[in-house]
């Protein structure tokens, strides 16, 4: 039995100073940890001793601090490699987010430093109707420039997914299959094994964004067919401008990199150079080491977490605000349903969401509200945009109660 698992929430809570604050007179209620959760002193203490003490730039240096720093950003990448459940076969790119992990994927496959490109014209590339648009843009624009075609597994009415399409869907000439593990405009998680290993067995390249699972410790790369998986240190109790791309070294060692400079580099003469082996040769440039640090001692943090008291908070949280805004009346939940995550998404009848979501503010309560980066799913599913609550580990039961009575007074008040 690790520490954290017997804390209650409070416990925990006072753990994020950040939380103990009020806003317009009131105390905060942080509802909006599916774009960005808070920090742990843990964390920020973890990073303010590599600022202290260790600070220099790595792999370039004789000296000790340099020295130093290097071990502690390997040390890093060590350890948020087995946060995800990385093998032998795979290799973790650190970025600044999923999203450049995306784009490092998708615009890395459109070109080569040398042979072949993963992609070329006439390949399919089929990315899910759920996508965040870091999952979709990318795919957008390299469709264009290699001349693949983009094709979307578009979902049913209710906003899920379905084996049977993507399976009518697949072809010899499919390339790519890019998916969410939770969809972070409606906190539906789909099918995803099935889905990753229907389009691994049709010889697809596989790209999972895992921004809204890994906050849960759940996410394990070596138990799913996924080629690539990306995700941010921020929606896991971690620094921003950090995330990871964690991907089959075989398939890594195809992309070409995002950036060129140096750090990437074995030897460069004026016309040419060669090229670093993995993880450096896509990680041009001086990184962000403290936040890799940041990014690793989040992973600690949530690791001791007790994974299935977390799982089971985060359910009864979502489960108490989707029982009580189903009984506001003119309010329509999206995906109801019990297999998602801890985000609440909804509409109002003939309320705006910015509206709802200023009222809730000076009631102390953040929550997101517009489309959520996904425009094409809510516009699809014709919901337009929407409210947003997304919990985490240190929400309380008491705060679902406010945000369903602030909801309630806002919609009494605006319509
Ligand atoms: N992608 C983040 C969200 O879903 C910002 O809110």
């Amino acid at each position: 039995m690790n520490e954290t698992s017997v804390l209650t929430p409070q416990q925990i809570r006072a753990q994020f100073p950040v939380l103990a604050q009020s806003v317009h007179g009131v105390p905060l209620a942080y509802l909006d940890n599916g774009a960005t959760a808070q920090m742990p002193q843990v964390v920020r203490d973890a990073m303010n001793a590599f600022e202290q003490h260790d600070r220099a730039n790595i792999h370039r240096g004789v000296h000790t601090l340099s020295q130093r720093a290097t071990d502690a950003f390997e040390n890093a990448r060590a350890n948020v490699k087995r946060f995800v459940g990385a093998g032998r076969e795979h290799e973790l790119i650190f970025t600044s987010g999923t999203t450049e992990a995306l784009n490092m994927v998708a615009q890395g496959m459109a070109w080569s430093l040398s042979g072949e490109p993963l992609l070329r014209a006439g390949d399919e590339i089929i990315v899910s109707g759920l996508e965040h648009h870091a999952n979709l843009l990318p795919w957008q624009q390299v469709a264009r420039r290699t001349g693949a075609v983009l094709r979307i597994l578009l979902p049913d009415a209710e906003g899920r997914l379905h084996p049977e399409d993507l399976r009518r869907m697949l072809s010899a000439r499919t390339r790519v299959f890019a998916l969410t593990a939770c969809s972070n405009a409606t906190g539906y998680q789909p099918p995803c094994e099935t889905l990753l290993s229907l389009a691994a067995e049709a010889g697809a390249i596989t790209v999972l964004d895992a921004a809204q699972a890994v906050s849960h410790g759940a996410l394990d790369v070596s138990a799913l067919r996924c080629d690539f998986a990306a995700f941010s240190s921020h929606k896991m109790y971690g620094p921003m401008g950090m995330g990871g791309l964690v991907g089959r070294r075989s398939l890594l060692e195809r992309l070409a990199p995002l950036r060129l400079g140096g750090d990437m580099v074995d030897w460069v003469s004026f016309d040419e150079a060669g090229f670093a082996e993995l993880p450096a040769r896509l990680e041009g440039g001086t990184p962000n080491v403290g936040g890799t640090i940041g990014m690793s001692a989040a992973a600690d943090f949530v690791t001791e977490l007790d994974r299935a008291q977390l799982a089971a908070h985060l359910a009864s949280l979502r489960e108490h605000a989707v029982r009580g805004l189903q009984q506001i009346h003119g309010v329509r939940v999206l995906a109801p349903q019990d297999e998602a995550a801890a985000i609440v998404s909804f509409v109002a009848d003939g309320v705006h969401p910015h509206d709802i979501g200023t009222l809730l503010d000076e009631a102390g309560i953040a929550v997101r509200t517009g489309y959520h980066c996904a425009q094409p799913l809510l516009d699809h599913l014709g919901v337009g945009p929407t409210t947003r609550a997304s919990f985490a580990v240190y929400n309380t039961h008491e705060e679902v109660e406010r945000l369903l009575g602030g909801v309630a007074r806002a919609i009494e008040v605006l319509r």
